[in-house]
């Protein structure tokens, strides 16, 4: 049986980090969906385009090479602020969630070439849209200064330049976008388990969210 974790939350609440340390205790292959998003958007807004211009954008998601989700780029803002727009337009997440559930369902070999025991997911509608039967569903949350305090220094360590008013009020935009559109906005599931980081540092997310696994007695 693969195991599927959904892991769920807006910006910068620690997913990703949280992400790649579960994979990597229960080998798992991991999918960091954001990025998705980010190539789509990004690739329109390149070309000189529209994020939200839903012919261009679909056409775009529907083009999508999986090998074009490296590209350093995709960690800007900008990049961001592109995927969160075209991410509200439906044909676009129609067209990305085929490969999603086919990643979940057939999860790709660890970077040893093992087998994965499963595949971990993170992004916005993980648990209740793409992965709703998901064994694990956790919603990961931070308070919105704490987030952008952490995305602001992301983006400084990675050589970005940034001015940390400006990173916040792109945030706070971008929750509003990612919770309020009607095509599968950014919500926790009913039964997923809700994990506050503002107060905790990525080794105490971690540990809690051990905790969650081992009541799910999976592995
Ligand atoms: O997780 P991230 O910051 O890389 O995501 C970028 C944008 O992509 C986010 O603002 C909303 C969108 N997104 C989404 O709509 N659904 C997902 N499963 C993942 C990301």
């Amino acid at each position: 049986m693969s195991i599927v974790i959904a892991i769920d939350g807006p910006a910068a609440a620690g997913k990703g980090t949280l992400a790649k340390r579960l994979a990597e205790k229960y080998d798992l292959a991991k999918l960091d969906t954001g990025l998705l998003y980010r190539a789509v958007g990004f690739k329109v807004i390149s070309h000189g385009g529209d994020p939200e211009d839903p012919k261009e954008a679909e056409a775009t998601a529907r083009a999508l090479d999986p090998d074009e989700l490296t590209n350093e780029a995709l960690r800007t803002d900008a990049a961001a602020q592109a995927a969160s727009k075209v991410s509200a337009i439906p044909g676009v997440r129609a067209a990305l969630l085929d490969f999603q559930r086919n990643f979940a369902a057939h999860p790709p070999p660890l970077d040893d070439g093992t087998p994965a025991q499963g595949a971990v997911l993170d992004g916005r509608d993980i648990g209740t849209t793409v992965c709703p039967q998901a064994h694990v569903k956790i919603f990961i949350n931070a308070r919105t200064e704490v987030r952008a305090k952490r995305r602001f220094k992301e983006l400084q360590y990675r050589g970005h330049k940034a001015i940390y008013a400006r990173v916040l009020e792109d945030m706070m935009e971008r929750d509003a976008r990612d919770s309020g559109r009607s095509a599968s906005p950014l919500a926790a599931a009913d039964d997923a388990c809700i994990l506050d980081t503002s107060a905790l540092d990525a080794d105490q997310a971690f540990a809690k969210a051990v905790e969650f696994m081992s009541t799910k007695n999976l592995f």
